[in-house]
């Protein structure tokens, strides 16, 4: 019998339709589109807005969207693994709420925490459980409602992060088509430079931790940037030399959209082109777990059956890692 290999069998997404410009926020903070636009490559993030919504509110769309696509019921759905770093709540696991939601009875579900890395973390977790022969239709949405814990007076957050969710399904296949390789790293060393200070078990949330916004997200800009281009870039060319392939053999890099400069140097270190690169960060910002899918969402009609993608991100932890994945679908379909 042939390896059984996890292929992507359909893609949904979902962006809230709230437009937050980059000249919204210059009426916010003291910034400028030409800081923005030339700093980060971000012109333009939705906010989910509305009394009561959540990270599951923007997940459950992205999966509808994806089931729609490939025919399926919620009832099909045997596991759902959500990447996130805004659960809905510190507990239960969004993914038991997206579940829910969904009216997907027959599935069970968990979260994984892996900050900008979580949906490369979640799909190759995913695909371990379809390659084992256990289940053969397993989710992984990675979703983000970042302006959930992001302070919209500090200039140096908020024109990067916005909110977003995309979903793959996961099924089996025999013909080599799917996730074919991975590199997954961390080093909990980094923590110190991109963080939440208050609000787990080591800073419980409190009227002071909320007074001092502790509850907001710590970024030291300068030294996530210079751990993301190098880590990034070289685990990207790592899992291209384990696998033999060139930069001819690579259709497209699937990035993750923190910044168009650590996007730029992970492609030139690939020697792979602009135009094989995917880039949605100018519409979306950083949805975190969302970017990954989001760009295979928008992308998804360039693609055709044999393509070569390289996934890689780079996040807080610090975590980071490469995913091959030969394409299984042709322009979005079967
Ligand atoms: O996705 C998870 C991992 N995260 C990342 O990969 C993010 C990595 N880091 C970055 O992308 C960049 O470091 C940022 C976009 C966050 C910041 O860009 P930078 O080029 O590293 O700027 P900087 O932090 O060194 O700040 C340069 C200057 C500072 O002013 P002074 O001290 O030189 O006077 C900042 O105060 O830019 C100032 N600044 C701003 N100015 C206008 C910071 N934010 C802004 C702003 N508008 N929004």
């Amino acid at each position: 019998m042939s390896k059984v290999t996890a292929a992507i069998t359909a893609i949904g997404g979902y962006v809230p339709e709230y437009v937050l410009t980059n000249a919204e926020l210059e009426k916010m903070v003291d910034t400028t589109d030409e800081w923005i636009t030339s700093r980060t490559g971000i012109k333009e993030r939705r906010i989910l807005k509305g009394e009561g919504l959540g990270t599951s509110d923007l997940a459950v769309p992205a999966v509808q969207d994806m089931l729609r696509k490939r025919g399926i019921q919620a009832e099909d759905i045997e596991l759902l693994i959500c990447a996130t770093t805004t659960p809905d709540h510190q507990f239960p696991a969004t993914a038991n709420i997206i579940c829910d939601k969904l009216g997907a009875k027959n599935a069970f579900g968990y979260d994984i925490s892996a900050a900008c890395s979580g949906f490369i973390y979640a799909l190759v977790t995913g695909s371990k459980f379809i390659e084992s022969g256990q289940y053969k239709k397993v989710v992984v949405v990675g979703a983000d409602k970042m302006s959930s814990i992001i302070d919209y007076t500090d200039r140096a957050t908020c024109v990067i992060f916005g909110d977003g969710a995309g979903a793959v399904l996961l099924e089996p296949d025999t013909e080599g088509y799917g996730i074919r390789d991975s590199i997954l790293r961390s080093d909990g060393s980094g923590r110190v430079y991109l963080h939440q200070k208050a609000g787990g078990s080591v800073k419980p949330a409190s009227h002071k931790t909320v007074d001092a916004g502790e509850h907001y997200v710590f970024q030291d800009g300068q030294p996530v940037f210079k751990f993301a281009v190098t880590n990034m870039a070289d685990v990207s060319a790592e899992i291209m030399e384990k696998n033999k392939l060139g930069a001819d053999d690579v259709a497209w890099l699937v990035p993750h959209q923190a910044n168009k400069r650590i996007i730029d140097a992970t492609a030139r270190r690939m020697g792979v082109g602009p135009e094989k690169v995917m880039l949605n960060i100018e519409r979306y910002g950083n949805t975190t777990s969302g970017t990954i899918p989001l760009c295979l969402w928008d992308y998804e009609k360039q693609l055709h059956k044999g393509d070569n993608l390289i996934l890689a991100a780079f996040g807080g932890g610090f975590t980071w890692g490469s995913v091959w994945v030969k394409w299984r679908l042709e322009a979005g379909r079967l």
